[in-house]
């Protein structure tokens, strides 16, 4: 069962850009490269640090936290660069027209 939540526009989100929305009760965070959005969640898994407040590379599809430098692939959540060693867990997005909806969780196991 698959359950999406539309949580922004298209418009909304800058490109190249991101931004902070509320999925279910968890902050997540959605970037844009293009036509293609990215979710993941936004609360590093180092220490506090919310990762839409820090460098999003749409080239290399990654954001680094602005608190101690951890880098994550937007698109599965992985970890790229320490000191975070644990994945952020990564979304579903879906894409309609200039609705953003984000689905369940991807990489739940690995939480
Ligand atoms: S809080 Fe993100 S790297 Fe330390």
């Amino acid at each position: 069962m698959s359950v999406f939540q539309t949580v922004a526009t298209l418009d909304e989100i800058p490109d190249g850009g991101m931004k902070q929305v509320v999925v279910a009760g968890s902050l997540v965070g959605l970037y844009r490269t293009g036509h293609d959005v990215y979710a993941i969640g936004d609360v590093c898994t180092h220490e506090e640090a919310y990762l839409t407040e820090g460098d999003f590379d749409p080239e290399d599809l990654e954001v680094e936290c602005p608190l101690h430098g951890s880098r994550f692939n937007v698109e599965s959540g992985a970890v790229r660069i320490l000191p975070a060693t644990k994945p952020v867990p990564s979304y579903e997005v879906k894409i309609e027209g200039d609705l953003v909806s984000v689905g369940p969780q991807r990489n739940a196991s690995e939480e």
